[in-house]
């Protein structure tokens, strides 16, 4: 699997200690009552597994499964709900993790379904920020890391559903596209 990768564009200690402050942030931002977190599935998980250990507050955790990419190295410009049950967010303040921002679609869809269903308000938090312009007016509260308009694999990426599991972000070997 490492062989696979050209170069390390953010190696796991780095990762590590900007999660660090990642997680201050949001304990200050949001100080009293229960905060419901989204875990967009499944590009988000391993970011939210970390961070959300690091945030000391009563939390209720919801995954919600979409699909934007279908595996390929390109976005298909469409966001399906896959799930048949929606999170309840009636009158709750909700964090929404996703792994990262390229076109803004993704964020920009859920938001809008979250807000639908009654949520008071929607705050998001990514681990990467693609510097493009979007399709969507989008922003991310909280950024890990702002990178190039690159395809990048590992800690919760995936290239047709591999590399997930590396703990850094990487770029993937034309060999192995
Ligand atoms: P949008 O375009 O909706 O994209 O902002 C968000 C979703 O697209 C996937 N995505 C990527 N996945 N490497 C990946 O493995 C990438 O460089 C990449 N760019 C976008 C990802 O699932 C994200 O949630």
């Amino acid at each position: 699997m490492r062989d696979d990768i050209e170069r390390v564009l953010i190696d796991e200690a780095v990762i590590q200690k900007r999660l660090d402050a990642m997680a201050l942030d949001i304990e200050r931002d949001f100080p009293g009552g229960t905060l419901v977190v989204i875990i967009l599935l499944k590009g988000a998980l391993v970011f939210a597994a970390d961070l959300l250990r690091r945030v000391p507050r009563q939390l209720e955790i919801e995954c919600l499964n979409v699909a934007s990419y279908h595996g390929g190295l390109e976005s298909s410009g469409k966001v399906d709900f896959l799930d048949r049950h929606f999170p309840e967010v009636k009158g709750r303040h909700v964090l929404l993790l996703d792994d990262i921002l390229d076109t803004g679609r993704t964020l920009h869809a859920v938001e809008r379904r979250l807000l639908e269903e009654g949520a008071v308000a929607v705050h998001t938090a990514v681990l990467l920020a693609k510097d493009k312009e979007r399709a969507e007016e989008v922003n991310a509260d909280y950024v890990g890391f702002e990178i190039g308009d690159e395809f990048v694999v590992g800690y919760g990426l995936d290239y047709k559903g591999r590399y997930r599991n590396l703990p850094y972000v990487g770029v993937l070997k034309p060999s192995a596209v």
